[in-house]
């Protein structure tokens, strides 16, 4: 991501922000994960998106129309001897050369220079309610500055929640952000290609964890966006099965959600394929229902539709699809209505995609769904979980399927981030018999 990039982001949010205002954005922290070793750190999205900075301990602030600078950062100052340790610090120097800011401080002067920032100011914008400790220390700065009205300082009157600017604005894909978003589908995509290649009976789902991280490490995607989720058998029933440590058996199917994050942005693609390489009839049966289920869902993600049309005509294939297979019984809209398909399908068919797997942004405005515009990327990804149960017939029980794209609102219509994962019956068995069939999908 170019510095001008972030300085388009800044200027973005700082006109949103208004003169008259002033945001505070903290850093992640570093997270303990036993003595002296932490969870690897990841950059808090937020922060992220508007400075590029990488590092924890410190603090953002914005104030638009400021004279003397509207973007100042503190930080952890250069250290020789903790760098011996852990690697170079940007610095202070650093802050303003690389990253853009127009004045940096050591982060320990905080705490002094910040009541003299927010005196005057009208409003104040931070992410209120996320941390106690922030909430403490911005309070404890504005009460420093109310103490001091009686002198002539100025204290804000008005508190708001900066994420309610700052999500609105990531919801929104720029242009950089969409090459790095297909960049992370891609190699993603490749990744469930690989292990499809490579999968076979005996092998255990924990192998196929390692093959798809080994793909996207070596292609440039250390981290994953989430848990990867490998489930073969009756594992692929439960949603956020993380365990991964089950045998794949002849004749099973094995439902694969992983994705990479690249440069900070998330992909999430999860395939259900057969772990010999060749559907059975009953699989291949609910394969094509969750497939069409899908399709209706794409069809129903482009610009001008609401956020829950893609879920309604899921919903519907599948409640058709259920009655078909002798599962469900009566009139389709009255099933509907009463939820029969809930045992079967229990979640919503995708969720907004960007720096983080779950992104932000609201589902809902003025008390109604959302209109897709151009830019917008979510997840589509219908699913079947059929459990051991009467009600079930036989050759259909203990099956879980779910496909699972990213998908992008363009001017026109959409356009499928991940389609270079396989996901067409006939492609999947072609290329996991070692062909390559070109299947439109
Ligand atoms: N992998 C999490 C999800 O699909 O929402
Ligand atoms: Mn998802
Ligand atoms: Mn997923």
């Amino acid at each position: 991501m170019t510095a001008a990039e972030y300085k388009r982001r800044r200027r973005t949010l700082c006109k949103s922000i208004g003169s008259g205002g002033l945001a505070i954005l903290p850093a992640a922290r570093e997270v303990i994960r036993n003595r002296d070793v932490h969870y690897p750190f990841r950059q808090h999205s937020d922060f992220s998106y508007v400075t590029g900075f990488p590092e924890p301990n410190a603090v953002a602030v914005f104030m638009p129309g400021r004279q003397d600078g509207e973007f100042i950062l503190f930080c952890r100052p250069r250290d020789p001897e903790r760098e011996q340790w852990d690697g170079e610090r940007i610095g202070v120097e650093g802050a303003t050369e690389r990253f853009g800011a127009d004045q940096a401080h050591p982060l320990t002067e905080l705490d002094a220079i910040m009541p003299t920032l927010i005196d005057g100011c009208e409003r104040l914008y931070y992410p209120i309610g996320t941390d106690a400790d922030l909430d403490q220390q911005v309070m404890g700065w504005v009460n420093q500055v109310r103490a001091k009205t009686r002198t002539g300082a100025v204290a804000p009157d008005t508190f708001i929640t900066i994420e309610s600017l700052l999500h609105e604005q990531r919801l929104r894909k720029t242009r950089s952000e969409l090459t790095q978003m297909r960049r992370a589908a891609r190699i993603s995509a490749q990744a469930h290609r690989r292990l499809m290649c490579h999968c076979s009976p005996g092998m255990k789902e924990l192998d196929l964890e390692a093959d798809f991280q080994h793909t996207c490490v070596t292609s440039g995607a250390r981290f994953n966006a989430y848990q990867t989720i490998v489930g073969s058998g009756t594992n692929a029933c439960v949603l956020h099965y993380i365990a991964n440590d089950g045998v794949l058996r002849d004749g099973d199917l094995v439902l694969i959600d992983a994705g990479c994050e690249f440069d900070g942005y998330a992909s999430d693609i999860t395939r259900t394929f057969p772990v010999n390489g060749r559907f059975t009839a009953p699989q291949r049966e609910l394969y094509d229902l969750v497939l069409k289920a899908q399709q209706a869902a794409i069809d129903n993600a482009r610009p001008g539709h609401r956020w829950h049309e893609p879920h309604d005509a899921a919903v519907r294939v599948l409640t058709e699809g259920l009655i078909q297979l002798g599962i469900l019984s009566g009139k389709v809209d009255q099933l509907i209505q009463d939820d029969a398909y809930k045992p079967y399908y229990m979640h919503r068919t995708g969720h907004w995609l960007g720096m983080d797997v779950h992104d932000v942004g609201t589902y809902q405005r003025d008390g109604q769904w959302r209109v897709f515009e151009p830019g917008m990327v979510l997840t589509v990804e219908p699913g079947l979980y059929l459990p051991d149960t009467d009600a079930v017939p036989a050759s259909y029980r203990r099956i879980g399927i779910r496909i699972e794209d990213d998908v992008l609102i363009t001017e026109t219509g959409n356009d499928i981030l991940s389609a270079a994962a396989p996901k067409h019956p006939d492609a999947i068995e072609a290329l996991m018999a070692g062909h390559h069939l070109r299947v439109k999908s």
